[in-house]
């Protein structure tokens, strides 16, 4: 009986699309990891916390669900060539950890690489990947990041598959998200390997900035949406281009952040949030927790936004939603508030990827405004407002 009962469960959760899992991030994934705030600072104590702040605060709420643990978890190989959690930052082992947090209603994320060692110089997975991915199944890990560093000749279209049927040998769904910068154009042939690719080096704090460390560079929020560019049409249900872990509330200003978020919302991005959740800010937690603009994140259609225009480092974006509805985004790039006019008359929207067009001289949409929480009116009128400097005003059309 025992195993019939264990046949049928597996027959279900494993139905799978070649070698990957099926039904598993049918839009972008969301939740937290622990590396833009507290990188190599990693212990059960913060993550039990974490768990526990994502459900209090009213995240777990509006949608996130993977307490991610980044790089530094690691301790060593035992004799047999299992991995083992660093014994003083996770005394209790990995398997409590994943107990508690599963508790709470969450899933519990892990982190390796695919190198003998992780970027923070811990044991990578490289000739341990089925050995790994079966420890992470009996642990009840849910989520994978995994990293390129110390690639040391790997090609990574090779390296990713394998672990990733290494993870689907191990018969645990586990959703995992890619971190290779890009450098090997994931995007062209990540789609049943990963369920999102990261597209660029590592974002940092800063809104218009580029850090050079030499040899790699880290890039400010604005850095990283230009690299954006072309991808769009690569992206979908199940597969997604990541621009990298959120930096709200990590210190940029209100505005800035309230942009960073808008567009990584537009980008049907990865939604992993990077701030210490215990101790937020009501405007940070507005941000991050605004079911509104999160909605335009999670739209079913799965449709990336794009760029309609920009004039004066001021963009306008569309994201083409479902019901016939659309988000859009005035971003103002630059420091100086801004006017827009938008004479909805005169303008077309359509977008070949989607197949989707909105002619505003012929059909109206009401509009709301999506951080005020407001209902302002229709299409019928002319749209005029004042973008701040690093702001954004972003909309929900919906067809009337
Ligand atoms: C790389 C990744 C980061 C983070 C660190 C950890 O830089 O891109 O997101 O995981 O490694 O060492």
């Amino acid at each position: 009986m025992k195993r019939i009962l264990l046949t049928i469960t597996c027959a279900a959760c494993l139905s799978a699309h070649g070698q990957k899992f099926d039904q598993l991030a049918l839009t972008p994934q969301m939740g937290w990891n622990s590396w833009n705030k507290f990188a190599d600072k990693v212990n059960e104590q913060l993550i039990r916390e974490t768990a526990d702040a994502m459900v209090a605060s009213g995240m777990k709420d509006a949608g996130y669900q993977y307490v991610n643990i980044d790089d530094c978890w690691q301790g060593q190989r035992d004799a047999q060539g299992f991995i083992q959690p660093d014994a003083k930052k996770f005394p209790s082992g990995m398997k409590a950890l994943a107990d508690y947090v599963h508790s709470k209603g969450l899933k519990l994320g892990i982190y390796s690489d695919v190198g003998y060692k992780t970027c923070g110089g811990r044991p990578g997975s490289r000739g341990h990947e089925f050995q790994d991915a079966l420890t992470y199944a009996q642990w009840g890990i849910d989520y994978l990041k995994y990293d390129w560093c110390n690639a040391e000749g790997l090609k990574a279209e090779g390296a990713y598959t394998t672990m990733r049927d290494a993870l689907y040998a191990a018969g645990q769904p586990i959703l995992f998200s890619m971190c290779e910068w890009g450098d090997n154009q994931p995007w062209l042939w990540a789609k049943n390997v990963g369920y999102s690719w990261r597209t660029t080096g590592d974002i940092f704090n800063c809104f218009d900035c580029v850090k050079d460390h030499g040899t790699y560079k880290d890039w400010g929020v604005l850095q990283i949406l230009d690299k954006q560019e072309g991808l769009r049409k690569y992206a979908g249900p199940g597969h997604w281009n990541d621009p990298d872990m959120l930096e709200v509330g990590n210190g940029m200003a209100v505005n800035e952040d309230r942009a960073h978020f808008s567009m990584w919302c537009m980008l049907a991005a990865p939604l992993i949030s990077g701030n210490d959740l215990r101790d937020m800010s009501k405007e940070t937690r507005e941000i991050l927790a605004n079911k509104e603009v999160i909605a335009v994140n999670q739209d079913a259609l799965g449709v990336e936004g794009f760029k309609y225009s920009a004039k004066d480092g001021v963009e306008i974006w569309f994201k083409p939603l479902s019901n016939d509805a659309w988000a859009m985004c005035v971003l103002n790039r630059g420091t100086n508030s801004q006017p827009v006019a938008f004479n909805w008359k005169s303008e077309t929207v359509s977008d070949d990827l989607s197949k989707r067009e909105a002619k505003f001289d012929a059909t109206t949409y009401s509009m709301r405004d999506l951080w005020t929480k407001k209902d302002i009116g229709t299409t019928k009128d002319a749209l005029t407002a004042e973008v701040p400097g690093h702001d954004v005003l972003m909309l929900r059309l919906n067809k009337m």
